[in-house]
């Protein structure tokens, strides 16, 4: 196996408490990190690292570990730039607009399917994602469904199953058959293809009967539950997650104080979104109050072609900080490690031996510089699997 050694590192962010300055970021200076292979085999001060077959020297630059997005839609046609639009002249967000793109997405073809997906995929790692999950949800036939997750599984293994979108048109008079299409055939044709299963639990998609049902169903099927819940209004969906121990609860923007108690007293992690926040003009959650809570947090980017069509994990951690009163650590923390929780994985969002060799070269001496240039094409380069893409 051949070994790469990353160095001239000004600062590193481990996200190992054990390492460099015991902060929870695990801050190390004037550090390298050895690869082998896919994974990581050692992390410390550059004057004591060990032999490698290659070195590669950053030059002084921060380095980071990949951005975990844990929340992305990216199986679609078409886009809404015209309904963005009427939404910044007033026109409210709604559930509805879903259905645009279901129409589009269901007259695509595979291979424009696929192609669209791998133009977002390359967006995101050109700004630091090594990895995401991605669902369907706007097919809403078995086949569409079925077809929108065998092309997501070519990109990443993190799919989710998302039947439960919304009711599709031609259900519109029977919403009760439709989740019994999605907790049916559909599942059945879409559990080999998805990790996970989810649900829009909000006033004008489903309620939380139906998304118990879906839920339920989905775990039946060996699938892991995760939920869109309190996106546009407070509602049963927090609350639900937390009761049925799902890994992630996602939105999380309305919370009563019954829903943070929940929250914190579950592992289930709040993920936020505040690219949907700023692309509806809504008012941002406050994570701040959620940490100080002891809730676990997530910050993703819903990536999607309504409420939130930004790829850019930075973006998000810039809006973190700004918006929901995060500190910068909090923030990076919340795209890396917290994403990597959100997904219940254990090998991505830190940079420890054993963990994968996913990083993110900074054109910046600091982590910082995440969150105060916002906007700014920080991402210098991209270590995916060791390798550098
Ligand atoms: O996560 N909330 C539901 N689904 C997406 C929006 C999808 C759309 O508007 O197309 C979300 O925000
Ligand atoms: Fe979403």
């Amino acid at each position: 196996m051949s070994s790469l050694l990353v160095t001239g590192i000004g600062q590193l962010v481990t996200n190992d408490e054990t390492m460099g300055d015991g902060s929870d970021l695990g801050l190390l200076t004037d550090a390298a990190v050895l690869m082998e292979g896919r994974r990581v085999a050692w992390v410390g001060p550059a004057r004591s690292a060990p032999p490698a077959d290659t070195a590669h020297d950053v030059g002084g630059r921060a380095v980071v570990p990949g951005f975990v997005d844990s929340h992305s839609h990216l199986v679609f046609a078409g886009d809404r730039a015209e309904e963005f639009a009427a939404r910044m002249s007033g026109t409210p967000y709604t559930a509805g607009g879903i259905r645009t793109t279901v129409a589009a997405t269901r007259a695509a073809s595979d291979e424009q399917l696929a192609a669209n997906l791998v133009r977002h995929v390359l967006e995101m790692r050109r700004q630091g994602t090594t990895t995401f999950e991605t669902k369907s949800g706007y097919g809403l036939t078995v086949h569409d469904e079925a077809r929108s997750l065998a092309i997501a599984g070519q990109a990443t293994p993190e799919t989710t199953f998302l039947g439960a979108h919304v009711v599709p048109p031609e259900y519109t008079d029977d919403p009760a058959g439709y989740v019994e299409l999605v907790t049916g055939p559909m599942l059945e044709a879409c559990a080999p293809h998805a990790r996970w299963v989810d649900a829009f639990c909000e006033r004008g998609a489903f309620d939380a009967d139906q998304a118990r049902a879906v839920l339920e169903a989905g775990a039946r099927s060996g699938l892991r539950g995760r939920l869109h819940a309190n996106q546009l209004g407070e509602g049963p969906g927090v609350q639900l997650a937390c009761e049925l121990a799902l890994a992630a609860v996602d939105h999380c923007t309305y919370l009563s104080d019954a829903d943070v108690s929940a929250l914190a007293a579950s592992g289930t992690v709040a993920t936020l979104l505040p690219g949907v926040e700023f692309s509806t003009r809504s008012p941002y959650p406050d994570a701040r109050m959620l940490i100080d809570a002891g809730c676990q947090v997530a910050v993703a980017t819903d990536c999607n072609p309504g409420s939130s069509y930004t790829s850019s994990m930075p973006l998000c951690i810039a809006l973190a900080v700004r918006e929901m009163r995060m500190t910068p650590a909090e923030a990076l923390r919340a795209a890396t490690l917290g994403g990597a929780r959100a997904l219940e994985r254990a090998d991505v969002g830190r940079l420890a031996p054993e963990s994968a060799a996913d990083l993110v070269v900074l054109d910046a001496p600091s982590y910082l510089h995440l969150a105060y240039r916002p906007g700014v094409p920080l991402v210098h380069e991209v270590f995916v699997g060791g390798a550098l893409v």
